[in-house]
This record gives structure tokens, sequence and C-alpha cells, in this order.
């Protein structure tokens, strides 16, 4: 399975990807490396391990349209079963979703549908939950709002901060992205009413 990876910052969950993907048991590959701004973390890590890498910047197009074509053009020529938002911090137009919905998945860093958008951690924390944790689900036109494919969760301890829960709930999300990730590679998936079934029959 052809894996295009999407990112924006350092990419960890990238790197789980790529060290994950070494073996070739794992049943998918990582066939390029999109970010939405250039000089990251993550695109560097693709260059490391030998990955293509392509920049789409919204600032670079006239539209949003614009960059949403150009983002779903990029993509495409790597001919991708499956995308892979990890740490994208844009979110895709009509166009990126018209071809991939269903084979776009995005992880979070929070239980949803509890503290959807960019501060899931600082969040959790601040609302006194005591399981945090990370989602990994279908990417739709909402906010966080797809089919949920796993969740995995973690303890908030009393003496938290936001770095200490962040850094525990990425842990987990890494896991849980490379397990799920190969799963799916592996087995496919169908998804029926928000049901998200994993493996073949
Ligand atoms: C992840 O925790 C993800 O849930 C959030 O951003 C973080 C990206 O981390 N959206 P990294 O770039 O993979 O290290």
């Amino acid at each position: 399975v052809r894996l295009v990876v999407l990112v924006s910052g350092s990419g960890s969950n990238l790197q789980a990807l790529l060290d994950a993907a070494a073996d070739p048991a794992y049943g998918a590959e990582v066939v390029a490396v999109g970010a939405d701004r250039p000089a990251v973390e993550g695109l560097a890590r693709a260059e490391r391990h030998g990955v293509p890498t392509f920049v789409a910047r919204v600032a670079d197009f006239a539209t949003r349209d614009d960059w949403d074509a150009a983002l779903l053009a990029e993509c495409s020529r790597y001919k991708p079963d499956l995308i892979v938002s990890a740490g994208f911090m844009k979110l895709v137009g009509p166009r990126f979703l018209g071809e991939y919905e269903g084979r776009y998945i995005n992880t979070h860093n929070a239980l949803l549908p509890a503290f959807p958008g960019t501060h899931g951690p600082r969040d959790a924390l601040a609302y006194g939950v005591k399981l945090a944790g990370a989602t990994l689900h279908f990417v739709d036109s909402g906010v966080d709002t797809g089919a949920i494919i796993a969740q995995v969760a973690v303890p908030v301890l009393d003496d938290d901060t936001e770095d200490t829960l962040l850094e525990r709930i990425k842990v987990a999300e890494r896991r849980q992205l490379v397990d799920t990730v190969g799963r799916m590679a592996r087995d496919g998936w169908t998804v029926n009413e928000r049901k998200v079934r994993l493996g073949r029959g």
C-alpha cells in the first residue's frame, strides 16, 4: 500500500511510519511526504529516508481552491492508496476530499468528539478530564469530525503540564498510528454509516 504523509511540523508520527515501513512485512511504504510550509523537520526526516517531498503553500496560490487543487495534484502524482495527515495543520477542500474521502485519515491528539482543533491536550487539561488520548479518524469536511478508526487513552496525572501530557499522548498516538495503518494496509477496511471495520470479508 502506497502512503503519502502530510506534515506541518516535527514529524514524529511520520518518523514512526518511516521506521515501521522499513520492514517489508509492514505492508505499507511512504512514497512521498508533503507539507504546507517549507523547511520543517518532517520534510528533513523524509529526505533522510530518501523519500520524495513536496511543498504546497496556501500563500502561493490566488485562492484556497487553487491551493486545494495543487495539493490534490501533488498527492496524486504518487498514486497513493492512503493519505495520512500527521500534524498537517491545514483543512483540505472539496476537490481533495472528492478524490480522497475514505482514503484520507488524520491523527488527532485528543479523544474525539471531545477537544477537536489545534489545542486538544491543552483544552483537555483545562477541562480537568482524567483520561486523554489520541484518535485516528477519516477526514470529512468538518474539523476532526470524520468516522473514528481507532482511539487510545492515557491518564492525566495531577502534576501534568501541557508538555508532559502531550508527550504521554504522543507516545501512545504514534504506536496507534503505526499499528492501525499497518492493519489497514495489510487487511483493508470498510466504512458504513460511520462504522469503521478493519479487515477483509
Ligand atoms: C500530533 O500530536 C497530532 O495529533 C497533532 O499534531 C501533532 C503532530 O506531531 N495534530 P508530529 O509532527 O507528528 O511530531
